[in-house]
């Protein structure tokens, strides 16, 4: 199967319910101006999902995710949510975002747990990984990526490989407007597909998706997939503005094309 970008947009817990269903119709109505030849997918928060899933129910250009999943199937968890809770309304589920290792102290091997699980349940895992400024700064960033990726990899069959993703998002430059040299990001994710042939081969790391996320937008999304770049990217803030989501998937594709 030819390998085609990836664009997911993480609507964080950026819009009311009201504001997520009609950000959905937007995206919907405007999708029609441009010609999609990638994978373009929404990410709204739990409440949202099956409304949100609906609008896009007769459309095959669009799909919805999840922003987070327990790691467990069912239990005493209050306040979490499920595998089989999401399922009926996504195709994809993002795991491991910063923010949430942040907030709950989730751990690689939670997320790897959380990543199985997805598998298992034919949801496409997003998993981020990344590092921090402090770990860049002293030169810590690709030993931290590659300790993170072999987590990922650990017990992982070569059938489920080809059903994940990778979000590589450098956390400094999440929100913050300030991004990294595209050769750095090159750099890392060759190293991730260094560590998946060392363990498989090379055919399946080159399947693997990888994407970049960090203060994308429409004016600057093209560097990081030219060249030996990424297979598409996470986009928060940018996402939930329509023609700029839309400008983005566009940008990506004009670039894909050109490498
Ligand atoms: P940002 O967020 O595009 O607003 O930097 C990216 C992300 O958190 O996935």
């Amino acid at each position: 199967m030819l390998k085609k970008p990836l664009i997911v947009g993480n609507w964080k817990m950026e819009l009311s319910h009201k504001a997520s269903v009609e950000l959905a119709q937007s995206i919907r109505k405007l999708i029609h101006q441009v010609e999609v030849k990638s994978d373009v997918v929404v990410c709204p928060s739990y409440v949202s999902l099956p409304h949100v899933s609906e609008v896009f129910a007769n459309t095959s250009t669009i799909g919805v995710g999840a922003q987070n999943v327990h790691w467990e199937e069912k239990g005493t968890w209050t306040g979490e949510v499920s595998v089989a809770q999401i399922r009926p309304f996504v195709k994809w589920c993002i795991v491991g975002h910063s923010e949430q290792r942040a907030l709950s102290g989730e751990t690689d091997e939670q997320v790897f747990l959380k990543m199985n699980l997805l598998i298992t349940h034919g949801i496409t895992p997003i998993v981020c990984i990344g590092e921090t400024k402090k770990e860049r700064d002293d030169g810590g960033a690709i030993e931290k990526i590659m300790r993170q990726t072999e987590i990922l990899l650990l017990h992982m069959e070569r059938s489920h490989l080809m059903r994940l993703v990778v979000a590589y998002e450098p956390i400094w430059a999440i929100g913050t407007g300030s991004m990294p040299d595209p050769d750095d990001v090159a750099e890392v994710l060759l190293s991730i597909r260094k560590a998946v042939t060392m363990k498989y081969d090379e055919d399946i790391a080159d399947r693997l998706r990888i994407l970049y996320g960090g203060s994308v937008a429409a004016d600057n999304v093209a560097k990081y997939i030219s060249g030996p770049g990424a297979d598409g990217v996470l986009v928060g803030g940018a996402s939930t503005h329509p023609k700029e989501f839309l400008d983005i998937v566009e940008n990506i594709q004009k670039a894909w094309d050109g490498n």
